[in-house]
């Protein structure tokens, strides 16, 4: 085992849940997580069937029993009430009781569908993480949001419930197609934006070369959330500051996301949401320059995330079901300047309409 990077993210972010960085498995992050005497008396393991097989046995060991694995196909149709009514009639079946633990093995999908129908199972049984795409190991398997999408609105129903353990493992991004590596990278320069500008240059250079980002990147990306989570949980102010981009991108999605080959994928439109949200932060402080940049920078994403004029008025019907919203005023985190963001701006409808026809301009532009 490397043991390099097999650590817990340092300070601060262990009282939210331990993250370990590093090949590793399961036998070694049990042995590890029960300082607590956390003894389970079953482990099943929710599988993501776009994660090479070998790489899951690898990790599970080969004497986990083929029938505690329940594989699901990948990607956003498993954040449906039909496939978590599955995985709970799985976890029936094979008997799982409330000292259970269920592993999530995939993407953000997975690993937002997998605690969400943990967390309520029983009332709640223990879960672990163990993302294998770049956007749910920088972002989504840290810091306890679960959810499933409802009548096409992103993650309308879910819990706040923290994994028992997250396993970042950088060795299972080798079998990820470079779309989906790049639409990662999209969370990643967010957390630059919002809250570190040296980090946002050191994530884009990585994210130019096309590269798997190092360990060391990925840590740095994940302290900037776990450290914002820490402080605010619940989201009830500072963590909003993770929701850049997400306002317009949440409402893109909730339009493009559904077609049945080839929609946008998650990264894509909240890069084309950063784009938007940029624009409306120039009131704000926001430069020209640093826009054009993050434009220049983010196009190979925003490409994917193609809409049209006569398509805004149903994407803003979407935006109004937003969960950050209050009455008519829609919540949107701006930018004051990289690595600084503003959490408490609710805006109008005309203004968010603003930020939409201004990525239609940008999308436009670019494929004149
Ligand atoms: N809970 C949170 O805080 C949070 C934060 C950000 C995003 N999210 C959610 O995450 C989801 C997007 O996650 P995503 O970008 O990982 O996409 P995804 O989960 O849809 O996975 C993308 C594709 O990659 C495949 N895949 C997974 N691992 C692979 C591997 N190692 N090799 C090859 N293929 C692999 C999957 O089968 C799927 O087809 C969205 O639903 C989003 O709402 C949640």
């Amino acid at each position: 085992m490397n043991k390099r990077y097999f650590h817990r993210v340092k300070k601060g972010s262990y009282s939210l849940h331990p993250v370990f960085f590093g090949s590793t498995t399961l036998q070694e992050l049990i042995e590890e997580i029960s300082f607590d005497n956390q003894g389970y008396s079953s482990i099943f393991a929710l599988i993501d069937s776009g994660v090479p097989a070998e790489k899951v046995t690898a990790f599970l060991g080969n004497e986990f029993p083929a029938s505690n694995r329940y594989v699901v196909e990948g990607g956003e149709s498993v954040k449906s009430l039909a496939s978590i009514a599955e995985i709970w009639d799985f976890l029936m079946v094979v008997g799982a009781d409330r000292h259970s633990l269920l592993v999530n093995i995939g993407g953000g999908a997975v690993c937002d569908a997998g605690g969400f129908a943990a967390s309520v199972f029983k009332r709640g049984i223990h879960f672990m993480h163990v993302p294998t795409t770049l956007l749910s190991m920088a972002d989504a398997s840290v810091g306890g949001k679960t959810a499933i999408n409802w009548s096409s609105t992103k993650n309308m129903i879910g819990t706040f419930a923290l994994p028992a353990v997250v396993s970042i493992q950088s060795h299972f991004l080798e079998s990820l197609d470079r779309r989906q590596l790049l639409s990662g990278y999209a969370e990643m320069i967010k957390h630059g934006l919002i809250a570190d500008d040296s980090h946002y240059e050191e994530v884009l250079k990585s994210y130019v070369n096309g590269e798997i980002p190092s360990e060391c990147l990925l840590e740095n990306t994940v302290n900037i959330k776990a450290k914002i989570t820490e402080r605010d949980p619940k989201e009830n102010g500072e963590r909003k500051l993770l929701n850049f981009g997400h306002t317009l991108g949440h409402g893109l999605e909730s339009l493009l996301g559904a077609k049945e080959d080839k929609g946008v994928l998650h990264g894509e439109a909240i890069a084309a949401g950063m784009i938007g949200e940029a624009y409306l932060s120039m009131e704000y402080g926001f430069s020209q320059e640093e826009l054009e940049k993050l434009i220049t920078t983010l196009k190979p994403l925003v490409s994917h995330a193609y809409f049209s004029e006569d398509q805004i008025p149903s994407i803003l019907e979407s935006i109004k079901q937003d969960k950050k919203n209050e009455g008519n005023r829609i919540g949107m985190t701006l930018l004051k300047g990289v690595g600084e963001g503003l959490w408490t701006e609710k805006l109008s409808i005309q203004k968010v309409e603003e930020g939409l026809r201004f990525i239609v301009k940008v999308l436009s532009n670019q494929t004149k």
